[in-house]
């Protein structure tokens, strides 16, 4: 045999490592570049209006859930096959190419949108509802989608140390939230927390739509609380997950979208070394007001 064949064919073969490696960085880059621009052209086009609704939040917040009692408030039905016709994703569905600042224009008054955007990337006009969560629910919900829409095959303590460095889709929690909860005084926004949705439902949402300026009688709350709860809602969970058959085909699973929809999940799972890492994520973005958001984490 050739002595110099295994020495060219690891040559080769750490040559196109590196090409790979290279392409792939290019490929992400790119990809993230194209999207930042679509975004950022379909973000300049779009006409806002005084009467547009955003549900804003960090993921697994409780926004589909939002979203959807909004759109029953509304007086929707359940027509639709994805809750995103009756309630787009803002930013995603520009970035991605899914529709444009000119097709929005088609949606009727009071548009829902779902962002989870901070509060500078969007528009000024409209009023902003932003929704936040236990952040270690938040977590624990967040590592399951991972696993079932993300691929990601890791268990909770290395996910967990990802969420606290804010090395997830979207970023940092703990500065998504400090970022809005700077802007909760302004007249247009409003926080709700999961939590009080899920134990004092009617108050809540009664809140909500004093905030929006809508009358709304005793008995469709209790109807929207029913068609909202979390059996209903699971029962046609295609509607609300993301995933399509396609996906699927691609080695992903629906069915998890809308887990278990409870509080507390997150404290009975992390020990107490696990706690005091949170409570530390917290404090540094309480002592850094100047805080700056990458815009391309947020298009994906
Ligand atoms: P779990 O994974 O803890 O079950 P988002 O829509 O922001 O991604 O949030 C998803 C989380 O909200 C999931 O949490 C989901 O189950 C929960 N959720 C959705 N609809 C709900 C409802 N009607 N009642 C309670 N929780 C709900």
């Amino acid at each position: 045999m050739n002595i110099w064949v295994p020495w060219v064919q690891r040559l080769a073969d750490q040559g196109l490592a590196g090409a790979e490696k290279a392409f792939s960085v290019a490929q992400t880059t790119t990809g993230d570049a194209l999207r930042t621009v679509r975004f950022l052209r379909g973000r300049q086009r779009f006409q806002a209006r005084d009467e547009d609704i955003y549900v804003a939040t960090y993921p697994r917040s409780g926004t589909t859930w939002l979203q959807y009692i909004l759109h029953l408030l509304k007086g929707g039905a359940d027509d639709f096959t994805h809750l995103s016709e009756v309630s787009p994703w803002w930013e995603r569905c520009m970035a991605l190419g899914y529709t444009s600042a000119e097709r929005f224009e088609l949606y009727q008054s009071p548009r829902v949108f779902k962002s989870h955007l901070p509060r500078q990337w969007l528009p000024q006009k409209g009023r902003f509802i932003y929704s936040v969560r236990d952040g270690l629910d938040v977590a624990v919900s967040y590592h399951m989608l991972y696993r079932s829409h993300l691929r990601f095959s890791g268990d909770f303590s290395e996910f967990y140390q990802r969420f606290l460095n804010g090395e997830v889709q979207y970023g940092s929690w703990f500065k998504h939230v400090e970022g809005w909860r700077r802007v909760a005084h302004e007249p247009n926004v409003q926080l709700v927390s999961y939590e009080d949705l899920q134990h004092n439902f009617v108050d809540t949402v009664a809140n909500l739509c004093r905030f929006l300026g809508w009358s709304v009688s005793p008995d469709k709350l209790t109807q929207v609380e029913a068609r909202a709860s979390f059996p209903a809602m699971k029962a046609q969970e295609k509607k609300f997950d993301p995933i399509t058959e396609t996906l699927m085909h691609q080695g992903l699973y629906q069915g998890h979208f809308l887990r278990q929809g409870t509080s507390g999940e997150g404290k009975a799972v992390v020990t107490e070394a696990m706690r005091a890492k949170f409570e530390a994520a917290c404090s540094v973005y309480y002592a850094h007001p100047e805080i700056e958001f990458d815009l391309p984490a947020f298009l994906h």
